[in-house]
């Protein structure tokens, strides 16, 4: 089982997007797969059509990491009811809001690798929708990761943010948990006719080289649609759905060769 945090320190500039999009890839290649929803505002959990009845959440699993109680926070996609296949949801709550503090104990940062480590026979592939921060549900995220991606929007900070939230890595990953690296940034949102922001791809290209992630994902309204009817990208019908789609196996391929997953 491999696992991958998809963040970025600013709000709004696609994790979730890019997570539902990896989810939706790696579920039509046939991998198993769970999404861990780290970010209070349970957007993730919303976008993959989860029905949580009497379940418990991710901020039950912080609280009280039994490993019998895992899997009473996860729930299968609605994904599945019209496709074969793993797509699991590990449950967010704005009650995980408590527990993304600046610090954060050596105990606690712990806490979602010891979760993941009880259903690692489970899945081959971990995707974590991280909140907007640096706080203690990224640094918990990022502890229990291979590999993270940083996503950001072609914007006027975007490579000051970009290079903070690399440091921020390289720092976690000397201090707390070795097998951590960058996979490298997601440019998300692009206007292929803007000449902005080809402007601020060639910065990041310039400053990031190879570490910034091909395709560059841009804008396109059928991301929103199939994000509003918590569709899978795959299904969704459409020339754009599809082109969005291939952009994003090309992106799972990237993660799968990056961690060497062996697919049963
Ligand atoms: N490539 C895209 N094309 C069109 N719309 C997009 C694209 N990427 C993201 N969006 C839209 O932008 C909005 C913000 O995206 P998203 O929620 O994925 O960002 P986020 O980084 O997860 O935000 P937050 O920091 O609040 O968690 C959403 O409405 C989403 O549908
Ligand atoms: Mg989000």
């Amino acid at each position: 089982m491999r696992v991958i945090s998809l963040s970025s320190l600013k709000g709004g500039v696609g994790k979730t997007t890019v997570t539902l999009g990896l989810a939706s890839a790696s579920f039509a290649r046939g991998l198993r797969t769970l999404v861990v929803d780290m970010d209070p505002q349970s957007d993730a959990s919303t976008g993959m059509d989860v029905t949580v009845g009497r379940r418990l959440n991710i901020s039950h699993l912080l609280a009280h990491p039994r490993g019998s109680q895992v899997r009473n926070a996860i729930a299968p996609s609605g994904w599945t009811r019209s496709h074969k296949g793993t797509v699991d949801v590990l449950l967010g709550s704005p009650a995980a809001m408590a527990f993304d503090t600046p610090s954060v104990t050596r105990k606690e940062i712990w806490r979602l690798e010891e979760i993941l480590a009880t259903v690692e026979n489970d899945y081959d592939i971990v995707l974590i929708d991280c909140p907007p921060s640096l706080n203690g549900l990224t640094r918990m995220a990022w502890t229990a990761s291979d590999r993270v991606a940083v996503v950001t929007e072609p914007g006027l900070f975007s490579v000051a943010a970009t290079q903070r939230a690399f440091r921020a890595i390289d720092e976690l990953r000397r201090g707390v948990s070795p097998r951590l690296q960058p996979l490298g940034v997601i440019v998300n949102r692009v206007r292929p006719q803007s000449i902005e922001h080809q402007y601020r791809i060639d910065e990041l290209k310039e400053m990031f080289g190879a570490l910034v992630l091909q395709p560059e994902l841009p804008e396109r309204v059928v991301m929103q649609q199939a994000q509003g009817a918590a569709s899978p990208l795959h299904v969704w019908p459409g020339e754009s759905a599809e082109e969005m789609a291939e952009s994003f196996n090309s992106l799972l391929e990237r993660i799968v060769r990056s961690v060497a997953l062996t697919e049963g």
